[in-house]
């Protein structure tokens, strides 16, 4: 099976296609457009994914060698994400499919994030532990296969990749935060400013960041130069890193797996991929994780998840774009979900 997968659920859009292999894959990143907003701007992400979505296509088709009527579905995120956003691509799949005579799958962009380690050669076989830190969501989940995933534990108030963008913001830095904060903090001095590991003490697996934010904000004044304010990027990201591994191995100890994957934009960090690798290495677990560009947004795991859920005997079919979409719901069949 040939899939197309159409990623538009926030500021990039994008186009893939899987067939067992990835064959093409292509982004456009607006983050320069919202940069002077200091965020992504719903309407203005809708517009500019218009304007994209067709050459993207054209361009994957063309990187692949094939000619739109040998696709033999299309796989669009379906949600969650901006509203806007997703329907652009909805309203895009669902044409090109009918257009083509072809299956349509709406993706769930979570489910999206998690699979995305199945495209490395790598790949983690079923059951295992996934971290999934993004700029909407954290949490962490036992995935027994595909469209079969418990909620082991998640974040009460800000995602991990927010924290890291609104520390960025606090420390003067332009949009998006996360890697240009984690760019300053390879400069600053680990163990100058140390700030908690929220819900490390309590039992369970949720995580909070928010408390962390407001303790980044009340030691600002310290950092007074651009030494000081590497230092705190540091610290800040020192301790993101360190609640997560502590985490996931905790997640590890109760599922009784040896398996963990990291997915979402914040799993491109670099510091956080050497702590979870040395954690993972003490405890001889496997570690996995999609390579950054598949980290963060992209229709590549897009197109895998779509081509999982077809490949398996799923009827194809559109879902209403959906800016909120617990993941649990994809545990029941589609079907009876839509
Ligand atoms: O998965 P993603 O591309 O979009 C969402 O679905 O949210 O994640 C984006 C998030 C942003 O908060 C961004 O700042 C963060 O991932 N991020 C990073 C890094 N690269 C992206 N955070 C820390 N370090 C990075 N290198
Ligand atoms: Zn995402």
């Amino acid at each position: 099976m040939r899939i197309l997968g159409l990623e538009t659920s926030c500021d990039e859009t994008a186009a893939a296609i899987y067939d067992g292999s990835l064959r093409a894959h292509v982004l456009h990143s607006q983050a320069a457009m919202h940069a002077e907003y200091g965020g992504v701007v719903p309407e203005l992400a809708a517009r500019d994914h218009v304007g994209r979505i067709q050459d993207l296509v054209d361009e994957t088709l063309n990187q692949a060698g094939l000619r739109a009527r040998e696709l033999d579905g299309i796989a669009y995120t379906a949600g969650p994400g901006l509203i806007g956003a997703l329907l652009v691509g909805g309203a895009f799949a669902a044409g090109l499919s009918r257009a083509l005579g072809i299956p349509l799958i709406g993706v769930h962009h979570l489910e999206g994030h998690l699979l995305a380690p199945m495209l490395e050669a790598d790949v983690p076989s079923f059951p295992f532990v996934a971290l999934l830190v993004s700029g909407g969501h954290t949490l962490l989940a036992l995935v027994e296969g595909v469209g079969r995933y418990a909620i082991l534990g998640e974040t009460l108030d800000d995602a991990a990749g927010e924290a890291f963008d609104k520390t960025a913001k606090a420390l003067g830095l332009p949009y998006p935060g996360g890697p240009e904060l984690a760019k300053l903090a390879e400069s600053g001095t680990p163990g100058r400013f140390k700030f908690p590991r929220p819900m490390i003490d309590r039992p369970g697996l949720d995580f909070s960041f928010s408390g962390l934010k407001t303790a980044v904000l009340t030691a600002l004044p310290k950092a007074t130069d651009a030494a000081g304010r590497a230092d705190l990027a540091r610290g800040f990201e020192d301790a993101v890193t360190d609640t997560l591994a502590i985490k996931c191995a905790r997640a590890l100890d109760e599922t009784g797996l040896s398996r963990l994957v990291v997915a979402g934009g914040v799993g491109a960090n670099r510091r956080l991929r050497a702590r979870l690798a040395d954690m993972a290495t003490a405890r001889g677990a496997a570690l996995h994780f999609p390579r950054p560009e598949f980290c963060t947004d992209n229709a590549a795991m897009i197109a895998y998840a779509g081509w999982a859920r077809l490949s398996a005997g799923e009827p194809g079919q559109a879902l209403a774009a959906r800016a909120r979409w617990p993941l649990t719901e994809l545990n029941v069949p589609l079907a009876a979900a839509a």
